[in-house]
């Protein structure tokens, strides 16, 4: 492992320079079971090292914990690091993996006040909508995120899950940034409009879970039996009962790949995902997300490979043999919308 930074994308014409390769925040207050607070942190610190500089976090993260957790991290480095939260998705106490989708004004309102307090920040650097509420009008809700943007409480704007209609619908309204979706070695099906459209429109895609949460590095090979009861991963189709027995037998060609570069799994998924920029020719910064620093170092360290095109060949067919959706409740997915 070198010490040396990693190199810089463009986030949209209009963004800012961030590292390539960005850090997924959520898992160090939720969604995977518990995490060492001080072994976040120091995955924070080194990430920004490595030149790691785009954050990725939003207000449905343990209902705003974890972007009070990130908040002294940020306060510390506020010039050099590039903050992204989300609205749009939220649960009550009683049932937490539940969600309730709003995309109306008043609640944009409410939930950027919110996130500014809590993150204790003047501006956030990149707002996204976490969710598309199918009872409001793209427009409407990207010309209440516009308006934040013209207050200065936001710089730059973000769509998540969305199809490429409704980013073309929302570019038109306000330039758009990004786009944060699933992208991986195990999901790709927006490969088929909205990566187009991204590239077309000067859109940066952000892959969210570009290690298929884990399952890619194998470090689980059924959520049933080798994940806690606080795991998401345990409600999600593709990691249990037969289909992720089904699905361990498909990581076959990802570790002879690894084997061949003398590289992790994990690092061959990150490979892969970031040379989709060159592939569809368009800014690709994947968010791996991690709770450990020496998985920072790992991760990172994956922007180096590049895979020849008989190793992408070899991992070509693997998302078509997926078992299993990539939710248990697949509507507030883009996938299947367009
Ligand atoms: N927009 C959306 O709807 C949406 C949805 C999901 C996620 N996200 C964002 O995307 C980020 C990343 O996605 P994700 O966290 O769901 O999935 P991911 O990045 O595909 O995988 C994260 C999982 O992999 C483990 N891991 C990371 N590096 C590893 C390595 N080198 N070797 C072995 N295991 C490793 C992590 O555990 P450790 O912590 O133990 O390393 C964690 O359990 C999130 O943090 C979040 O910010 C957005």
């Amino acid at each position: 492992m070198t010490d040396s930074r990693i190199a810089k994308a463009q986030l949209a014409a209009d963004g800012p320079q961030v590292g390539v390769q960005g850090l997924g925040c959520m898992g160090m207050s939720w969604a995977y079971g518990p995490s060492d607070a001080g072994e976040s942190r120091a995955a924070l610190e080194r990430a920004l090292e490595l030149g790691v500089t785009l954050y990725d976090t939003a207000d449905a993260y343990g209902a705003g914990e974890n972007e009070k957790f990130l908040s002294p991290f940020f306060k510390r480095h506020r010039e050099d690091v590039v903050i992204a939260t989300k609205f749009g998705i939220s649960s009550s106490p009683e049932e937490p993996y539940k969600r309730i989708i709003r995309n109306d004004p008043p609640y944009i309102r409410q939930c950027v006040e919110a996130s500014l307090k809590r993150l204790d920040v003047e501006v956030i650097d990149l707002y996204y909508m976490h969710r598309r509420d199918m009872g409001v009008p793209i427009e409407e809700t990207v010309g209440t995120m516009a308006e934040l943007v013209r207050e200065g409480k936001v710089e730059h704007l973000g769509l998540s899950e969305v199809t490429a209609g409704e980013l073309r619908a929302a570019h038109a309204v306000h330039p758009i940034s990004a786009v944060q979706s699933e992208w991986s070695l195990f999901s790709r099906d927006i490969e088929a409009h909205v990566v187009p459209a991204a590239k077309a429109l000067g859109v940066t895609l952000v892959p969210y879970s570009p290690l298929g949460r884990g399952f890619l590095t194998g470090s689980f090979s059924n959520a049933d039996t080798d994940l806690t009861d606080q795991d998401f991963r345990r409600t999600m189709p593709r990691f249990t009962g037969e289909n992720a027995a089904a699905n361990v037998a498909l990581l076959e060609p990802i570790r002879a790949v690894a084997e061949a570069h003398g590289a992790s799994p994990a690092q061959i998924a990150l490979a892969w995902v970031q040379q989709q920029a060159t592939v569809h020719g368009l800014p690709v910064v994947p968010i791996p997300g991690t709770t450990k620093r020496s998985r920072v170092e790992e991760n990172v360290g994956a922007t180096r490979i590049v895979l020849t095109a008989d190793e992408l060949a070899l991992l070509e067919p693997i998302a078509a043999k997926v078992a299993g959706d990539r939710y248990p409740d697949m509507t507030f997915a883009s996938a299947g919308r367009e």
